[in-house]
């Protein structure tokens, strides 16, 4: 069924339009963008805890939002991996897959990623990981397969300490909006490397904004083979696949 504008902008809450910029009826994708946008749900009642609530996988999901941090809302790309996880559930099954999400936030990628039967591990900075594990607990106890675990990853840092090349088996590596504008660029694709053996699949949702983060893309396709999963112009956000390409390539 078709919607006109006004309808289409209702559903679209009015802080989730700031996040997002949202340029209404200039692009194709508006139906899809629409469609992922209405499992978000904001309290009509302002009240002393910032929270959201967010329907994905036969779940509600309540995430509690901090304003004082870069990690601490949850971001549009998440919202575009959650439902790209969602709905290719089978050709990207996730029942008993060992999952790393790097910058994850608030959460909500990992904690679909636990409904979907994955082993998660949720990484960020020590100050979001006090929230981070507060929304998987809330979210994820007694509902899933496995539960998750938090862990702090600062990108580039004691990586073979904290994280062992040699017993490092992640089927997936999952990154929502991890590249703005901040300068731990080249941590973050060191991270995505040592992380990453040869058959991991990495699922990275990336907003694009400024031309310097862009062409973090470049950099990027010279370790890995990437893949356009899904595209979204009016936010601004592509879904890639991509996969190491093979070392001695490199
Ligand atoms: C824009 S937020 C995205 C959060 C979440 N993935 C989402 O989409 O809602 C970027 C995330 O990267 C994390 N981050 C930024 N710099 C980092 C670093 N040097 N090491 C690890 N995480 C970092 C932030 O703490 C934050 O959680």
């Amino acid at each position: 069924m078709d919607m006109i504008p006004s309808q289409r902008n209702r559903l679209l809450s009015s802080e989730l339009r700031r996040k997002l910029d949202y340029k209404e009826g200039e692009n194709e994708d508006g139906h899809l963008v629409v469609e992922i946008m209405r499992r978000c749900f904001s309290p009509a009642l302002i009240t002393n805890k910032s929270w959201e609530s967010f329907h994905f996988v036969g779940h509600q999901i309540k995430i509690t939002e901090a304003t004082d941090c870069y990690g601490a809302v949850v971001w549009p790309s998440a919202l575009v991996l959650c439902y790209f996880l969602e709905t290719n559930s089978k050709q990207y099954s996730l029942v008993d897959k060992n999952v790393i999400e790097i910058g994850a936030g608030t959460g909500l990628v990992s904690i679909v990623a636990s409904l979907l039967g994955a082993y998660v591990t949720a990484t960020d900075l020590p100050e979001v990981l006090g929230n981070l594990q507060y929304n998987i607990l809330q979210n994820t106890k007694m509902k899933c397969k496995h539960q998750p675990q938090v862990k702090e990853l600062s990108w580039g840092v004691d990586l073979e300490k904290n994280f062992p090349w040699s017993s490092c088996q992640f089927d997936y590596i999952m990154a929502a909006d991890v590249v703005y504008y901040h300068p731990f660029l080249d941590e973050l694709l060191l991270t995505f490397d040592h992380l990453c053996k040869d058959n991991t699949v990495i699922l990275w949702a990336m907003r694009f904004r400024l031309d310097k983060e862009n062409q973090f893309v470049g950099r990027f396709q010279e370790l890995f083979d990437l893949e356009v999963l899904s595209d979204f112009p009016s936010l601004n956000i592509t879904l890639y696949k991509a996969m190491r390409k093979s070392r001695k390539e490199v």
